[in-house]
């Protein structure tokens, strides 16, 4: 995908945009289509009852010799940012679909207030839709052509272009964090991810380690250890840092669960849909996605990431029901449930990103079926006890237009993970309520007075394709990138 701004040459194809306005409900066109005959196309179309006009309809119209005119659908003719990602993945679709190559896209002609912000969302609303997953495919299903938009604008040509820029940024993040998403369990082990942490950080200030099994075992992280022993893939602890700030500032930390196959270990999960927990590394690769957003957009901000990364497999050695293992901060867990194996692998995270004394913690993971049950693949559920934290994450969501949705965490859900024969279990008395349960055993391992949010994407993570026309139908979403960055840009 192409883009430029207020180029000199541009397509002579060209994007209309129409809705519909008043109680007469009378047809309006954008004013670059003043006074011309060919709208009486349209016209004619909407009064016949074959267009609504509604959001993201399109109307094609070929023309070899003027160039083609794509018309689009605004609804009422009012548009968020959000909606402006999903025109954006309808206008892609349909130039696709009519095998267009090239499109002129005026910014004067969008009812969008904020005309940076509003090329910064059409620019990430095109790059995700142009998302494809084929790499390990001999050939690729159909060559689609690399499509070039060229957006004309009269405000600030420098402004202008660093949201274009920054947009295609923040889009490439996402594509990036579907991509480690959708790669196979077997090539996408826990070193794999490491290295792809490693390549994320190529070409910019950003700094990668990742410890072996053998260094994570000195760094007493005997909870990710214990899960990771089910396997004869090794863990990693992958650690990412960015210093965008005075050394003086304190960082931001995130945490993402890297699982990157879930058999659910000896509490061995049932076969049908099983394949899907190659996506249990969501969490991390969004981690990762974000890292790498953040570095090439070289916000002014100190992050630093961390990615506990494990297969859950029932091996010889695996965690047996009842085994007791001891996270890095001295508490013992009993494990009585080998498949809540998320919350154990972040738990030692959890404890190394507390010593880093950051402003604030936040983690996400795909960590409980229940949060799946709760909300379902349209919004995402955090958990905090901080109520600036919760601001800080609602306010992202908003901005950057991934849905997320506070839940509640108390000290009845933290009683519920007291151990018997160990400080913590990792299974709560009862299903109900049990991402809640999992959040108040993960806040057992953040300082206390460290602010920090759990994020569950276990529903969001992917196949919403359903929900969002940017994302693929099937496969992972690339989640909370976009919330993530957010976050970061907004960190004084
Ligand atoms: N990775 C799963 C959670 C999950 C399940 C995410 C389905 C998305 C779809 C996690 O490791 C897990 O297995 N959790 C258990 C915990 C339970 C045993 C307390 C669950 O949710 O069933
Ligand atoms: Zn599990
Ligand atoms: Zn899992």
């Amino acid at each position: 995908m192409q883009f430029s701004l207020n180029a000199k040459s541009q397509s002579n194809n060209l994007i209309h945009f129409y809705h519909v306005a008043g109680k007469s409900k009378k047809l309006q066109f954008c004013s670059c289509c003043k006074g011309k005959e060919s709208r009486a196309d349209v016209t004619q179309q909407f009064e016949n009852e074959q267009l609504e006009a509604s959001f993201g309809e399109t109307v094609f119209y070929r023309d070899n010799s003027e160039g083609h005119q794509l018309f689009v659908g605004l609804g009422d003719g009012k548009v968020s940012a959000e909606q402006l990602r999903e025109l954006a993945s309808n206008i892609y679709k349909k130039l696709i679909a009519e095998r267009v190559n090239d499109i002129k896209f005026s910014l004067e002609a969008l009812p969008f207030r904020d005309k940076a912000s509003g090329l910064g969302a059409l620019v990430e609303g095109f790059v995700m839709s142009a998302y494809t997953f084929d790499t390990f495919k001999k050939k690729p299903k159909k060559k689609k052509p690399d499509l070039q938009v060229d957006f004309t604008s009269k405000s600030n040509n420098a402004t202008m272009k660093k949201a274009l820029e920054d947009g295609q940024i923040v889009g490439e993040g996402v594509n990036f964090t579907r991509w480690l998403g959708d790669c196979p369990g077997n090539f996408m082990t826990p070193s794999q991810l490491a290295e792809e942490a490693k390549t994320a950080a190529k070409g910019t200030k950003m700094k990668v380690t990742a410890w072996d099994k053998a260094k994570i075992a000195k760094e007493n992280m005997d909870s990710l250890i214990g899960v990771s022993n089910g396997s004869d893939e090794e863990p990693r602890f992958i650690i990412m840092e960015y210093r965008g700030a005075a050394a003086s500032k304190k960082p931001i930390c995130f945490v993402g669960k890297g699982l990157t196959f879930d058999a659910g270990g000896i509490s061995i999960k049932p076969s049908a849909g099983m394949e899907e927990m190659k996506f249990d590394m969501c969490g991390g690769s969004a981690v990762i996605g974000t890292m790498r957003t953040i570095a090439r957009l070289k916000l002014k901000v100190n992050v630093i990431a961390f990615v506990p990364a494990s297969e859950n497999m029932p091996g010889p050695s695996a965690n047996k029901p009842g085994d007791i293992r001891k996270a890095r901060n001295g508490k013992s867990i009993e494990i009585n449930n080998t498949d809540a194996e998320g919350r154990l692998i972040l738990a030692d995270a959890l404890c190394y990103a507390s010593e880093k004394k950051p402003a604030w913690i936040v983690d996400t993971a795909t960590l409980t079926g229940a949060m799946m049950i709760a909300l379902g693949n349209t919004h995402t559920g955090f958990y905090t006890r901080d109520k600036k934290m919760a601001d800080l994450v609602k306010k992202a969501g908003e901005q950057s237009g991934e849905e997320v949705w506070p839940m509640p965490l108390c000290d009845h859900h933290s009683k519920d993970m007291k151990g018997h024969y160990a400080d913590l279990t990792n299974l709560a008395p009862s299903r109900h309520a049990g991402s809640a349960t999992a959040a108040a055993f993960l806040e057992n391992f953040v300082e206390k007075d460290i602010p920090w949010a759990h994020v569950d994407i276990a529903g969001t993570a992917w196949h919403v394709g359903n929900r969002q026309s940017y994302a693929p139908s099937k496969g992972a979403s690339g989640v909370m990138v976009r919330t993530f960055v957010q976050m970061a840009r907004n960190h004084k």
